[in-house]
């Protein structure tokens, strides 16, 4: 199996490392418009195999397309990440030729992969991905709701005191600062709800944390994060290889499933060998209902400056 992963930045290569350290496929392609980054990425990378005991073949290219021939998932991550004080949303007009192009350029040597989107503002770029590809709704997924959940649950970890496996959480709604959506309802430790282990006021101050979980890493290090980005790319990809049908918060193209079309935002999803699987239909209470509703509201308006691209 083959894994193409497009912009070799913090993101895009970190993405490779955890891939190949994990043998996930037996080739990845790194690919970059920088002149040799890449190619040093991958050797880097390579250079590991011993050390870490991996068998899969890191490839690295500059802006060479027809290496990535054939891919079975491509991961889009180029474009500008954002700067610190800087809004995700900000990154729009910069970001949407760039994922346009690489969209176009993938699609002339692998017929019919599972696209997974990374760049931001990342539930534009996945409609922008979905509507220029004419692939089916179910290949395109966007990367957003996987991380952070992950932040999620691991706040929680730290302020219950428990393993972060045993955690269970999920955040849905746009990949922003504001739109994203902690459910805090559906949380819970093994089983059992968060309020067997902290305050109310404790669980508000996760679910705010949450939501500033990328911007206070762009803070914390001048640009923005990659180790738990690359790492939950990492984890869609694997689903998707080895059809692991796990429940992963995605950015889905929906067609009337919560109520609403022509939009794509987070929802939880089965992930397999086909892409999306299935869309999960939570039962979502008025307050959550209402959350959704304005996180919708947000993107499209967003996804209304794509005019000059779709
Ligand atoms: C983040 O939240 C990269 O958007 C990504 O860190």
């Amino acid at each position: 199996m083959k894994v193409t992963i497009v912009g070799a930045g913090n993101v895009g290569a970190t993405a490779a490392d955890v891939i190949a350290s994990k043998s996930i496929v037996s080739e990845v392609v790194l690919l970059d418009i920088k002149e040799g980054f890449a190619e040093g990425k991958a050797l880097d990378i390579m250079q590991t195999s011993n050390t870490k005991g991996f068998n899969t073949r890191v490839v690295g290219v500059t802006s060479d397309y027809s290496k990535t021939s054939n891919s079975d998932v491509v991961v889009i991550t180029s474009g500008m990440p954002r700067k610190p004080g800087m809004s995700r949303e900000e990154l729009v007009g910069i970001n949407a030729k760039i994922v346009k192009d690489v969209t176009k350029n993938i699609l002339i040597h692998s017929e019919n992969p599972v696209i997974i989107v990374v760049s931001n503002p990342m539930d534009t770029m996945t409609y922008l991905t979905l509507k220029s590809s004419g692939l089916n709704k179910k290949r395109i997924i966007g990367m957003g709701g996987a991380l952070d959940s992950s932040r999620f649950k691991t706040y929680i970890s730290l302020a219950i005191n428990k393993p972060a496996n045993d955690i269970q959480g999920m955040v849905i709604g746009g990949h922003g600062d504001t739109t994203m959506i902690p459910l805090k309802r559906f949380a819970k430790y093994n089983g059992l709800p968060l309020t067997d282990f902290i305050s109310e006021k404790n669980i508000e101050e996760i679910v705010k944390s949450t939501m500033v979980g990328g911007a206070t890493l762009t803070k914390l290090l001048g640009t923005s994060a990659w180790y738990a980005p690359g790492s939950s790319v990492a984890y869609v990809v694997d689903s998707v290889i080895n059809d692991h049908k796990r429940i992963i918060p995605s950015s889905v193209y929906l067609d009337g499933e919560y109520g609403f079309s022509d939009i794509c935002i987070g929802v939880p999803c089965v992930i397999g060998k086909n892409g999306i699987e299935e869309i999960i239909s939570l039962n979502l209470n008025n307050e959550e209902k209402l959350l959704l509703s304005n996180s919708v509201d947000a993107v499209k308006s967003m996804n209304e400056s794509l005019s000059d691209h779709i």
